[in-house]
Formats: C-alpha cells, sequence, structure tokens
C-alpha cells in the first residue's frame, strides 16, 4: 500500500532573529481532515512558523509542501495568495464597512451566481442565513467569528492555518464554537494546523499535538500518549500541576518516604525525580496514626497533615505538609471530601502513573 501524501508538510524548518534561533529544526505532517496543535507556552515560536507556512515570513531554511509538491524552501517560493491557505487568527477583524455577506465573498473570484451560492450555503453552515446583509458591529463576538471561519472556508482551502483563534471568546461559548469549528473543517477535509498556548484546548480539538519549547519540538503524538507518556517533567507539567520526589538510585532502585521504585535506564547513584499528578495520589484516613492497610500496588503510604484544601467543583485541590521532610505535596479529591487545615492524612502513590525522570544537572 502507497502512504497517504501529507496535505502539509513541514521539513526542518528554521528561523532566526538577532541570531537565535525562535524556530528550531521544526517538522510537521497534517493529513486532509485532520487536526494538528502546536502547543507550547508564549514565545516559544508557534506564530512564526505559522507565518512561514503561510507565506508571509521567510525561513532561514527549510521546505514546505503541500499534496507532495514543493511550495517554498530557500531558492523557490510560491507566493501567499497562490497557497490556498486559510488562515484565522485571534483579531480576525472582518471588514467593518463591509456587509456580512460581502464579507465571506471577499476572497471568492468567478461568476456572480456561483459566489453568492457559496456566500450562502456558508451562512447556512454556520447558522448567520438571517444576518447577510447586517454589518459586523451587530453582531456578537461569537457570530463575528463564525463569520470569519465561513471567510476563511470560502474559497475551499485545503489547509487552515489557525493562530490562537477562540482567545477572545468567553469560556463558555468557546466550547460550542471549538467543536463546530472542527466539525465543519472535518466535513471539509481540511487539514488543521491550529496554534494554542492552553493544553485543554489542545487535547479538545487535536488528532495529533506536536509540543513546543524554545523553538523545538520535543513531543509529538496523540493528545493521550502525550499526556499519558510525557518525554521530561517539563512536558508533564505542561498540562497539570505536578509533584516531584527528589530521590538517588542505589542497586537500580530509588528509596523514597513511598517505598522504593524501580530505576530503569537510571545511572547508579544518579538523582532523579518521581514526577506525579495530583490526581493519582491516593488519599486514606489516619486511624488514630494506625494509617491505611496499602495493597502492594500502592507501595509505602506516607503521613501528610492538610494544609490547604480548595472547592474546585467537580474535585477539590488538597496540599499537604508531609510529615517526613515538611514538603508540600497536592493531590485532588473527588468534591465529596473538602479535608480542614490540620487534618492528618495519609497519602500513597499510584505507581503505574508516575514517572522517572533523571535530574539534569
Ligand atoms: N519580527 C521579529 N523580530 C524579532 N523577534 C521576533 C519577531 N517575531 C517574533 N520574535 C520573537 O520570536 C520568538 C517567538 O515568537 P512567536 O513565534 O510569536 O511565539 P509564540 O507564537 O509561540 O508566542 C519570541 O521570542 C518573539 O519575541
Ligand atoms: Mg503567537
Amino acid at each position: 500500500m502507497q502512504t497517504p501524501i501529507p496535505r502539509l508538510e513541514i521539513k526542518n524548518l528554521m528561523r532566526r532573529y538577532d541570531g537565535r534561533h525562535v524556530v528550531n529544526n521544526v517538522s510537521l505532517r497534517v493529513m486532509p481532515g485532520h487536526v494538528t496543535c502546536l502547543l507550547g507556552p508564549s514565545g516559544c515560536g508557534k506564530s512564526t512558523t505559522l507565518r512561514m507556512i503561510a507565506g508571509v515570513e521567510m525561513q532561514d531554511s527549510g521546505e514546505i509542501w503541500v499534496d507532495g509538491s514543493l511550495v517554498c524552501d530557500t531558492v523557490y517560493r510560491v507566493p501567499p495568495e497562490r497557497r490556498h491557505i486559510g488562515l484565522m487568527f485571534q483579531d480576525f477583524a472582518l471588514f467593518p464597512h463591509l456587509s456580512v455577506a460581502r464579507n465571506v465573498g471577499f476572497g471568492l473570484s468567478g461568476d456572480k451566481a456561483a459566489k453568492q451560492r457559496r456566500i450562502e450555503e456558508l451562512l447556512d453552515r454556520v447558522g448567520l442565513s438571517r444576518y447577510l446583509n447586517a454589518y459586523p458591529h451587530e453582531l456578537s463576538g461569537g457570530e463575528q467569528q463564525r463569520v470569519a471561519l465561513a471567510r476563511a472556508l470560502a474559497p475551499r482551502p485545503g489547509i487552515m492555518l489557525m493562530d490562537e483563534p477562540f482567545s477572545g471568546l468567553d469560556n463558555r461559548l468557546r466550547d460550542g464554537i471549538r467543536d463546530e469549528t472542527l466539525e465543519i473543517l472535518r466535513e471539509q477535509d481540511t487539514a488543521v494546523l491550529l496554534v494554542t498556548h492552553e493544553p485543554e484546548e489542545a487535547m479538545r480539538m487535536a488528532d495529533e499535538i506536536a509540543l513546543m519549547r524554545d523553538g523545538r519540538i520535543v513531543q509529538q503524538g496523540a493528545p493521550y500518549n502525550v499526556y499519558n507518556a510525557p518525554v521530561d517533567r517539563s512536558a508533564m507539567a505542561f498540562f497539570s500541576e505536578v509533584n516531584v520526589i527528589r530521590g538517588r538510585v542505589r542497586g537500580s532502585l530509588v528509596d523514597t518516604p513511598f517505598g522504593q521504585f524501580l530505576s530503569p535506564g537510571a545511572y547508579e547513584g544518579s538523582e532523579v525525580e518521581i514526577v506525579i499528578r495530583p490526581q493519582h495520589i491516593k488519599i486514606d484516613f489516619d486511624r488514630h496514626g494506625r494509617g491505611p492497610n496499602p495493597t502492594p500496588q500502592d507501595g509505602t503510604p506516607a503521613r501528610g497533615v492538610v494544609e490547604r484544601a480548595r472547592f474546585m467543583g467537580s474535585e477539590s485541590l488538597v496540599e499537604f505538609r508531609m510529615d517526613h521532610d515538611g514538603s508540600l505535596l497536592k493531590a485532588t479529591v473527588p468534591n465529596v471530601f473538602l479535608p480542614r487545615p490540620g487534618k492528618a492524612l495519609w497519602l500513597m502513590i499510584r505507581r503505574d502513573r508516575c514517572f522517572l525522570f533523571p535530574v539534569k544537572g
């Protein structure tokens, strides 16, 4: 079987500003009908990557391919308007002096009747037919966003580049618009490269996440895998709060107050971090100092005293001051249980959910 050709492929893209690599050897593929999310903290090079693909900025080196054809390298360059790439940005700015219909039809060429049909079809699809002749200022933020989507989709781009397009919308509205936008893009078989700094947005929308840091992609995969098999501590910490327990490797084991952990691959005598998310810490009652009766899988329990407990809705976030070394550990518990500060409880670590990383020094 032939391997399918990606709709968009970028190979080893590089971009320097003032001698600093802001995009450093980035490679990606996006298949038709798929959403890849470029996820990373502000300033890591996401927008610069997108601008190079759009063609509004030139890479120092690397290649951009669309449907198996070269679109841009350092010698050859297809101009932006001939790349058939749709763009959607946070400040998507509709033309204020043009009606909704004319905004949507702005990038369309060809005969007038066909143009009108396409405009009506798209406004119908985003549920805004009744605003055909309205002006942008008469629409809510969410409605304007849908017009912007219709405008970007009108010329049937094979690729859609989206740079934090939902960050200007309020939370409740955003979820609905995200889902609706995705549904439409999938229907059109568009390849989507979405930029965001929000892990929840990436996990909600992406078929594949490319986690970016300091200009590089540090991990790439399905959201489930990136979340559950992080490459290092900061990749893990980008998605949620984490607890870090340090220890030293002795005879392939690390001794901790929570018992011994296997440390495959770590050097004898080296320092390692055991990293665990708050939701994977188990809590049990003190029972007058006798503590829980752990299963072998739970390892050794360690006692701590509640320092702070915050009610978060579906769960509570509890901070414990640990008896053994005075460190703080965070655990989430179902909201039926909101312990008071000062209460002693026992914590256990779910071994199948913790990760061991070498301490970089
Ligand atoms: N035109 C420019 N000149 C100099 N530095 C820039 C320019 N554009 C972006 N940068 C720098 O490149 C880095 C990456 O920026 P950007 O791609 O916008 O990051 P992100 O979208 O991930 O927040 C930042 O440190 C930013 O300050
Ligand atoms: Mg940006």
